[in-house]
Formats: C-alpha cells, structure tokens, sequence
C-alpha cells in the first residue's frame, strides 16, 4: 500500500506514552491538531496497544483522517471543525462599552448563549417577550448594576434590632400600621420586576440582572418591615381592599415600560418621598435606620426607571401619549376604590405628632399635608424630566392613586 504521506511532510509531533486515548489522550492530540494548519499532519505516539484503533474511531467521529501506514506510525491529517462555525453569529460582544456590543433586536436564536459568544447556527430559538433595546436598555444600565451590588445591606447586621423603644403605646401601633401597608406595597414591588427579569432577553444581561438585584432588594424591604412590626406586637395591622385594588393594578400590568413608569417614575418615586418622612418622624433608631436604608434603594429603582423611559421617549415622543393614557386608566378604574387606607393615613398623622395632644395633633397633620405636598412636586419633576410640559405633569401628577405605590 502506498503511504500518502512523506515523514517530511509530518508538522508536529505528539507523544502520549503511557495515556489513553479516552483518558484524556484526546484532549493532548486535539491541542496538537490545533495548533497545525488545516490538512497537516501529526505523528501520534504512544504506548497503548490499542492507540491504532481508537484513534480510527476519535478520528472518525471527529472529521479527521488516520493515515493508511505499513509501519508503527500513526499519523493524523487534520480537519479543523470550521465548518462546525463557518454560519455560526457572534452575539454582539461581552463589553456594553465596545461599539455595537448590545444589539436593538438580538435574534430569539441567540437564546441564553452569553452577549459576545460564538453562537452555533441552528441553535433553538427562545421566546422572550422583551427583545428589543429601546423597551428595556439604559446607557448607564451596567453602572446601576454595579451600585445596586455595592450597596446591599445585609438586615441583621445594618439594623440596630435592639435599639431603645420609648415612644408610647399608640405611636407603635400607628407604626405597625404603617409598616404593615408598606409590607403589601413592597410584596408588589417584589412581583413586578421579577416577573419582567424572566422574560428579558440575555442579551441585554444588565438589564436582567438589575430587574433581579430589585427583586431582591423588595425582599429585604418585605423582610426588614415584617420584622420590625413584630418587634413589639404579635399582630400586624389591617390591608384594605382599595389599597390592594391600588396595587393590583401594577401587578397586572402586562407592559413592561407602562410597569416600570407607574411603578417606578409614580409609585416608588413617591415612595422615597414617604420613606424620608418617615425616617424624619420615626419613633426610635432602628426604624430610622430601616427608612434610610430602604428609601436608598429606592432611589436606585427610580433612577433605572427615569434612565431607560428618559432613553426610549427621547427616540419616541409617541410613548409619552401611551404613559398618559395609562396614568388616566388607572384612575378610572380606581375611581370608585377608596385609595389610601384610612388608618394609613390616620397613622401617618399620629407618627408625626408623637402623642395624641391638640397641638401635636395639628402638626401631625400639617406634616403629612406637607408629605403630599413634596411627593406632588417630586413626580411632576420626574415628569417633567421625561418630556411633559409642566401643565401635563401637574395634571398626570394629580391622577396618581392616593395609595401613592
Ligand atoms: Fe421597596
Ligand atoms: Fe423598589
């Protein structure tokens, strides 16, 4: 038989000594192949008994050639698998910051392969409800990312749990109320974004971790809220049905840009204005601390929010008809719902009194009079900030549910 090579055309050596081929030899050969051009050849030696067969059937299964020879050598012509890729997509790349790296409309083919893989053709197609840029991407989405990590806080360690309590009886029930209307609120503000994170493309990868990391901040919220209302008390307070018609309303949100902006622009951006206020007037240390630390993680919510709609109404002025509409269909269908819990209310009042005298009373009042006052000015500013003229923000501003999530 003639030999179809010449020992001066093997390229490149490999010697397995005493490895098996199918225990980890392959490995060593195909580094070997690799390393040659296209159709060159390697001398494989080793010392097994059965190299010669098993490396026919590797070679076989893997689109190269055991070389007919008379004598001990074996020799391999490899066949690089560019074939294998030569339809295969590069998926955007890994960097947001390199030009073109974060595609407008990846391809549902590109699945959950990561941003900047070498993705096969013919790979399934996944369906993710959002796949487009404009919807869901914000310049400086991976920076909030990376704030929203630096700035987890972990609930045992970051509350002072056994601050002194001295306020009086009543002032502790006006705050289990409260924070039992905040548990309801945050539990909503845990579903939505979870919800979404699930049906981002992986493409926009920050997007979805950051939809993640608010989930998870909403769980500390819901955690740190229970806890503190249990401090003292064995029950909570009460849930009306307007307050959970209210947030019914986000939760059944299919949008996720009309979520984001009643959630987040109207509802949290409210929110950090109440949390503040109740910071202020909080009885005692560690409910101090929860506001602060809550209200902070807040803002980062609303920001990503104002980040992304700021980014997609700049590009279509059409969404801001869209938001209206939405606000204005909240409205009505909460119109006949009661809006704010009562003793929500009541209890905001008797917070910021600090006892139950005429003369705290009044300033309780006030002060929560004044409350809405700043959350009416904080929204009609972010509306502003999303392209509303300040006679269309004060408008949209007023419909927002009187639950203020
Ligand atoms: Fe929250
Ligand atoms: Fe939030």
């Amino acid at each position: 038989m003639p030999l179809s090579w010449a020992p001066d055309t093997v390229s490149g050596v490999v010697d397995l000594a005493t490895t098996e081929l199918e225990r980890g030899g392959e490995l060593l050969v195909k580094k070997a192949l690799a390393g040659l051009a296209h159709g060159a050849c390697l001398e494989v030696r080793g010392e097994s008994p059965h190299l010669r067969t098993h490396l026919r059937a590797w070679c076989r299964g893997h689109g190269h050639e055991l070389l007919p020879s008379t004598d001990r050598n074996l020799i391999v012509r490899g066949h690089d698998d560019g074939a294998r890729w030569s339809n295969a997509t590069r998926a955007g790349a890994a960097r947001a910051s390199e030009a073109n790296a974060v595609r407008d409309a990846p391809p549902p083919s590109w699945g959950l392969a990561a941003r900047g893989a070498l993705v096969e053709a013919g790979t399934r197609e996944f369906h993710f409800h959002l796949g487009r840029k404009d919807e869901l991407w914000a310049d400086d989405v991976g920076d909030l990312y990376r704030q929203a990590l630096a700035s987890q806080w972990d609930p045992e360690r970051a509350i002072p749990w056994s601050a002194v309590l001295e306020h009086p009886a009543e002032v502790e029930d006006a705050l289990v109320q409260i924070l039992t209307y905040l548990i309801e609120n945050e539990t909503a503000a845990l579903v939505v974004p979870a919800r979404f994170a699930s049906q981002v493309h992986p493409h926009f990868r920050e997007t979805m971790q950051l939809l993640a990391v608010q989930a998870a901040d909403e769980a500390r919220h819901v955690e740190v809220f229970t806890r503190r209302a249990l401090l003292c008390r064995a029950e909570l307070g009460t849930s009306s049905a307007g307050g959970q018609a209210s947030l019914q309303t986000l939760v059944e949100e299919a949008d996720f840009e009309m979520a984001s902006f009643l959630l987040s622009v109207l509802g949290e951006g409210t929110f950090v204005n109440l949390l503040t206020f109740l910071r202020r007037h909080a009885p005692d240390d560690c409910s101090a601390e929860i506001f602060r630390l809550t209200s902070q993680d807040e803002a980062r919510h609303v920001a990503f929010a104002m980040a992304h709609l700021m980014r997609h109404a700049r590009k279509n002025p059409q969404l801001r008809e869209r938001f209206a509409n939405a606000v204005e269909q909240r409205h009505d269908a909460l119109r006949d719902t009661a809006g704010l819990n009562q003793e929500v209310f009541d209890s905001l009042v008797l917070l910021a009194a600090g006892g139950w005298s005429r003369p705290q009373i009044e300033r309780g009042h006030d002060a929560v009079v004044e409350l809405t006052r700043e959350m009416d000015i904080g929204r009609r500013k972010r509306l502003q900030k999303l392209g509303f003229d300040a006679s269309a923000a004060a408008e949209l501003s007023a419909l927002h549910t009187r639950n203020f999530m």
